[in-house]
């Protein structure tokens, strides 16, 4: 009887839960509004890096850190993450912050703590759900570790290596004549 009468409070405790977790979802709509809760946003990376294989997570980056290899990957970067990742990786774009999960700042040490393994199969598969596409189709594997080299040098990125980075963003023809027609007057 005591055995019944627990296993029936728990299941009301849980219906009650799944009740008020509809009603929120609901009355918050599909909205990309507004940032996740502490709980939501945990509960999501959590299961995000948990669900990355092992062999995966320890993979070596083979490209150290040599000017050539920066430079392809700063230009890379410039031309394929930075219109929501900013050129300085910082997330502060038009977009950036009006994704659900937000753009994070990958300079921070919520990025920067992933393992290199981490970070190359977040950019090779892209992350379900989010705004962050999956590379892996249209970028070699080689393409892929030389960005996770450019990430880890984002917290020490120089002013001139941004401004380096600007010729590089894309610019729709219809800006670029904008921009024409502002010179020319
Ligand atoms: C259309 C927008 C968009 C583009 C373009 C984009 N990303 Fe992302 N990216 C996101 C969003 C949104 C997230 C957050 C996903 C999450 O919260 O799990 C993200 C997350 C990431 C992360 C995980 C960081 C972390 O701390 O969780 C990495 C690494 C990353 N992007 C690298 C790249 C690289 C490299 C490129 C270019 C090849 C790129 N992204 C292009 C939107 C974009």
């Amino acid at each position: 009887m005591q055995k019944r009468t627990t296993a029936l409070l728990v299941m009301i405790v849980i219906l009650g839960g799944a009740v008020v977790f509809g009603w929120v979802t609901m009355r918050r709509g599909f909205s990309a509004r507004g940032t996740p809760s502490l709980m939501e946003a945990f509960m999501a990376r959590s299961m995000r890096n948990l669900a990355i294989p092992d062999s995966e997570r320890n993979a070596t980056n083979p490209f150290p850190a040599t000017p050539e290899v920066l430079k392809e990957a700063r230009e890379h970067f410039a031309d394929h993450c930075s219109t929501c990742h900013a050129n300085d990786g910082s997330g502060n774009t038009e977009m950036g912050p009006n994704f659900y999960p937000k753009v994070p700042d990958m300079r921070q040490s919520s990025t920067q703590n992933l393992t290199d393994g981490e970070i190359h199969y977040i950019i090779q598969n892209g992350v379900g759900l989010t705004g962050m596409p999956a590379w892996g189709p249209i970028h070699s594997d080689a393409d892929t570790w030389k960005l996770v080299t450019f990430i880890r040098h984002l917290p020490q990125l120089t002013a001139e290596e941004k401004k380096d980075m600007q010729r590089l963003n894309p610019v729709s023809p219809a800006d670029e004549m904008e921009e024409h027609e502002k010179h020319a007057h």
